[in-house]
């Protein structure tokens, strides 16, 4: 699973209907299946992770893998070793499956074509997160019921955020009409191509929408661009409850985490009765074993 394109919208809607399934079996008091009894399962973040390597971690072990968390900060990538050859390394292991999260995007990709096993993206860049946006779709459908026709905001930073362009693809896949709000310097070039509606103030942006995303300032891919001040950026672009109240009266406030508080969101809305963010992480975990479910079909001897 290198990106949420290329997916048709029966192939997300299937990944869909089984991480319901494995919400209802991370509810229980014994969470453990054999799906993927004696497979092995390598996770290898170049980026720093909280939420996306846990719940891997935790989604491979619930289906019965061996589980190992390659750590690259005490690995031989200090020493000089290329991407490429840190897998080729790992693959002589015989993995069944690599979850690779890197900061270039194709990074990915490219690794993807060089090993034997099932790789899964686990962000690369500013290019894709998959499993970020199918966990986002879990999350509102399990609210909305259906997509025809809602109105998904997804609000900062889009020109860095590759949850911001696996969610605009994965919902318009399953009929959604999203808008991107974010100033001008913040949209990416060419986001007219994406069919959404963009707009470059918040709160015009936000008005009537079912869902309100919001989005981190990507300090670390801004690359010398201009960085907006805390103050000037909360001021315009964050999330208040005053600026909420624009939003449909049963809006749901969404973030990919990590939140920067008083940055993007005001703890008021983080926190606040419209917030499902610490739901998203409970979702994060069983659409992670939905799709490694659905690789385990595709692996040799299944
Ligand atoms: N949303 C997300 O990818 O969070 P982490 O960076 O903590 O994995």
């Amino acid at each position: 699973l290198l990106g949420i394109e290329g997916l048709s919208r029966f192939d997300i809607e299937a990944l869909l209907d089984l991480s319901d399934k494995a919400v209802e079996v991370n509810r229980q008091v014994e969470k453990k299946l054999s799906t993927l009894r004696g497979r092995t399962q390598v996770n290898l973040f170049f980026e720093a992770s909280t939420r996306t390597q846990s719940s891997f971690e935790l989604a491979g072990k619930r289906l019965g893998a061996d589980v190992m968390n390659m750590s690259v900060g005490s690995s031989s990538v200090k020493k000089g070793e290329t991407l490429l050859d840190t897998a080729m390394t790992l693959h002589a292991m015989r993995p069944d499956i690599l979850v690779v999260r890197h900061h270039s995007s194709g990074a990915v990709d490219l690794l993807a074509r060089k090993v034997g096993c099932s790789v899964v993206n686990a962000g690369d860049g500013s290019h894709e997160h998959p499993t970020q946006a199918l966990l986002d779709a879990l999350t509102i459908r399990r609210h909305k019921g259906s997509f025809e026709n809602l109105v998904v905001a997804i609000c900062g930073d889009v020109a860095h955020s590759r949850v911001a362009r696996s969610n605009i693809i994965c919902l318009q896949a399953l009929g959604a009409r999203v808008r991107v709000i974010a100033p001008s310097t913040l949209l990416p070039t060419g986001i007219d191509r994406f069919g959404v509606e963009v707009y470059r103030d918040l709160r015009e942006g936000i008005r009537g929408a079912d869902v309100v995303m919001m989005l981190r300032l990507q300090r670390e891919r801004m690359n010398g661009a201009y960085v907006p001040s805390v103050r000037e950026y909360f001021r315009y672009f964050g999330l208040d409850a005053e600026k909420l109240a624009l939003a449909a009266p049963d809006a749901l406030v969404m973030h990919p985490g990590p939140m920067n508080r008083g940055v993007e969101i005001d703890s008021e809305v983080a926190d606040g009765a419209q917030s499902v963010i610490t739901e998203q992480v409970e979702m994060g975990v069983a659409v992670r074993m939905a799709v490694l479910e659905a690789l385990a079909a595709h692996l040799p001897n299944a």
